[in-house]
């Protein structure tokens, strides 16, 4: 099923979450074929659940810890997210990456840990704009597949996002050949670790509205990660449901 995942990153209160959902569970309650899910912060979690129960839509967490419990200040751990009634978790956004320093071999403990608690995972992987320019993407996204995936054994709960970081809240979107290079490459080194599965690829990095049928026709697209645009319920519903 295509996968469209809302991150709504480090905006909305409580009291904004509910009333984006009041407005966007109407919206989106005839669709059916598509899979659909909201990442609002940490302390929206519980709330959002409850306002989630019974709808097609599906919760998401922007981020997760590897340990089971321990003193580790700050952190949430697996177990806790399933608590809270949490299907999927974002792991190694390039937001994290670059300024909260994970790295790939931190990426690859949390989805371990997330794999061992029943918790669904979106892996970001994705290069930057120098990356690219120096003709590094491919390289760059092999090194983050091997190593994130590394020791994993269980694909059936693994979703992967390809977000070139450049194309992250810029306004700019990477070109069709772009995407259907990538994707394709993600396909094939996804083939060497999980031969029996079909892993979905989503794409992420300014989608909006009016683009969203351009993405989602490129082939091993199987869905978008949408930030920005996710942030307005209309928006958002608009997106789910584009015409093909
Ligand atoms: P954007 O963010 O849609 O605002 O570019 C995408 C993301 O970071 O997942």
């Amino acid at each position: 099923m295509k996968f469209f995942l809302a991150n709504w990153k480090m905006h909305k209160t409580i009291g904004e979450a509910l009333e984006f959902i009041d407005e966007f569970i109407p919206l989106v309650k005839d669709v059916s074929n598509k899979e659909i899910a909201l990442a609002p912060t940490f302390l929206c979690l519980e709330k959002v659940h409850e306002a989630l129960k019974g709808t097609n839509i599906k919760l998401c967490a922007q981020n997760v810890f590897y340990e089971k419990q321990g003193a580790y200040t700050g952190e949430i751990s697996p177990l806790m997210l399933k608590d809270v009634g949490v299907d999927y978790v974002i792991v190694g956004h390039s937001e994290r990456r670059k300024y909260f320093q994970e790295n790939d071999e931190i990426i690859n403990k949390k989805i371990k840990a997330c794999n061992e608690n029943g918790l669904k995972v979106i892996i970001c992987i994705g290069e930057t704009l120098e990356e690219r320019q120096k003709n590094r993407t491919f390289e760059i996204l092999k090194k983050q597949i091997i190593r994130g995936l590394e020791g994993i054994s269980n694909f059936n709960n693994i979703t992967i996002a390809y977000e070139p970081v450049w194309a992250i809240g810029t306004g700019i979107v990477a070109n069709e050949l772009q995407i259907k290079e990538a994707h394709l490459f993600i396909k094939e080194q996804l083939k060497e670790f999980a031969p029996k599965n079909s892993i979905r690829i989503l794409y992420g990095g300014s989608v909006t509205a009016d683009n969203i049928k351009k993405i989602m026709n490129i082939e091993n697209v199987d869905g978008v990660l949408v930030g920005g645009a996710s942030l307005n319920p209309v928006n958002f519903a608009k997106i789910i449901k584009y015409e093909d």
